[in-house]
């Protein structure tokens, strides 16, 4: 059925623009990809379903005690994966020119590799269709972290060098299937944390996500197997469909704000940077991960030979951010490898450069943002902030930037019971216009290439279930829109209503 968008109570776009005066008349360039953005395990369900092969994520979700807070799987959800021609009509009708979503790996090789699974692939036959029927152009992820099981099982997932050949096989083979369509691939989703699968480790014994000993190791080794997986397929894909659209990977990171404007805070934050956004944009802009990075992780950090180097760097198109928060960084007393490995009440490693919390100044402070799940209340001023830092001080030689995801979590959406109160999601509906106020400030005074924006989600399965938010579960809630969840009726939220009205505003192209 063609959806139609009624809000409730007939309500009409809510908040002025922050910068109104300052943006009146001013337009986004022509050809800003904008639209809505979801993962294929966080949205569509059907998880045993038409030969799907289990993911890391349904060992995870079932398995692992406390790896999801609320002990929630992405088993059913909203039924994206059946209801994909209404969610697709409802886009149609919302005009959003581009929605980006992620293909399942184990859907197309249910065993990561060997036979492929018919039924899926004539699955994403039918979703590309369908988008492309609709005047939708899929910017599209390849990997967005559901790694087939049968390859950690079999070797250790993104450990083993062995799964960059695995994925090489499967992005070739989806590329060349929908390149007339896709103008824009991604080839991984946040490698930042592409060691998930490290939360549970052989032997039954679990380690943090983000880990010490053994998880940290594995944290590099992941990393810099996706960064060999990337450019291998970047490479081939520039070979093959030279001009023919755009690839890169998407980005993990936040805005750093110095603790004081004292040199070592300074250092700080140059170093936070350089464990967050330098560990993967130091190889594709340098050839090479940052200097800090090999100096404090010594043999943790694996290296790239000299032919690796060269198909690196320049293998991406463009930056790709996924930006949602922004933290304090200031110098530590302690800083040594030891700090790194061995600080179990704080594992990982930008704690081992630098101390953060939440900026008042940047994304980090204001309204909202679900602090129960550990997401720092967001203003959106930290935006343009950030796509200054990254392309003029970070990645000078980047040209082009597109903030690939944004999107804010409203954190007493899971307690409500009230259908009008979920849909006036009024922060949501500011903070979302407050963002791309920035960004179009970015563009117009800061003068900085930004060519898209996608907003983090597509929809929101509240009261009873929403997007599967990985570690959080389904209580952090980003969507745009509300899903019943008995008769999975997808209802736009005012923040859709709103986004509508600013993109129509501000020139988006529809
Ligand atoms: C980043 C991830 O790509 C996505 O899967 C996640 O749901 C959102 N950000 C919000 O946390």
């Amino acid at each position: 059925p063609e959806a139609t968008l009624v809000g409730p109570g007939g309500f009409h776009p809510l908040v002025a623009s922050t910068f109104s005066s300052e943006l009146t008349g001013v337009k986004l360039p022509p050809n800003f990809a904008w639209g809505l953005s979801a993962s294929a395990y966080q949205i569509e369900g059907a998880a045993k379903d038409e030969g799907r092969g289990p993911s890391i994520w349904d060992l995870l979700s079932h398995r692992v005690p406390n790896q999801v807070a609320d002990n929630s799987t992405g088993d059913v959800l909203g039924q994206h994966y059946y209801l994909y021609k209404q969610d697709f009509a409802r886009l149609k009708t919302m005009g959003t020119p581009y929605y980006s979503p992620s293909i399942s790996w184990p859907r197309i090789f249910p065993f990561g590799h060997g036979p492929v699974n018919e039924a899926g692939v004539k699955h994403y036959d039918d979703v590309i269709a369908e988008m492309v029927k609709n005047g939708i152009k899929p910017a599209i992820s390849l990997f967005h972290w559901d790694t087939p099981l049968a390859l950690f099982n079999e070797y250790g997932g993104w450990t083993n060098r062995k799964i960059v050949d695995d994925y090489v096989n499967y992005a070739k083979f989806v590329i060349s299937r929908y390149d007339k369509y896709v103008p824009v691939w991604f080839t991984i989703n946040e490698p930042q944390y592409c060691n998930w699968q490290y939360s549970y480790y052989p032997a039954g014994t679990y380690y943090p996500s983000y880990g010490v000993g053994p998880g940290l190791k594995a944290r590099f080794l992941c990393g810099h197997h996706t960064l060999l997986a990337h450019a291998k397929v970047a490479k081939w894909y520039h070979e093959e469909f030279k001009g023919k659209g755009k690839i890169t990977f998407k980005n993990s990171g936040n805005y750093f704000q110095a603790n004081s404007t004292s040199e070592a805070d300074k250092v700080a934050v140059q170093r936070s940077y350089d464990f967050v956004l330098g560990w993967f944009g130091g190889p594709w802009t340098d050839g090479d991960y940052p200097q800090s990075l090999k100096d404090t992780l010594r043999d943790l950090l694996p290296k790239f030979t000299q032919q690796e180097k060269n198909i690196i760097k320049g293998s991406c198109d463009f930056f790709a951010i996924d930006a949602y928060t922004a933290f304090y960084a200031g110098a530590l007393q302690r800083g040594s490898l030891k700090d790194c490995t061995s600080n179990s009440s704080y594992p990982g490693y930008p704690e081992c450069a630098a101390t953060s919390s939440s900026d008042p100044n940047g994304f980090g402070i204001g309204p909202g943002a679900d602090l129960g799940a550990g997401w720092l209340k967001s203003t959106p001023g930290g935006i343009r902030k950030f796509l200054k830092a990254i392309t003029q001080d970070l990645f000078p030689s980047v040209g082009e930037i597109m903030v690939s995801e944004f999107g804010f979590s409203e954190p007493f959406e899971s307690s409500f019971t009230n259908i009008q109160d979920a849909l006036w999601d009024l922060r949501r509906a500011d903070y979302l216009q407050g963002f791309m106020d920035n960004i179009l400030m970015a563009i117009h005074h800061d003068k900085i290439n930004v060519t898209g924006a996608f907003i983090w989600s597509i929809c929101k399965f509240c009261l009873v279930h929403d997007n599967f938010e990985w570690g959080s579960g389904i209580k952090t809630r980003f969507g745009v829109q509300h899903l019943d969840y008995t008769s999975l009726e997808r209802i736009p939220k005012a923040s859709t209503f709103q986004m509508l009205n600013w993109f129509k505003t501000h020139g988006g192209e529809f």
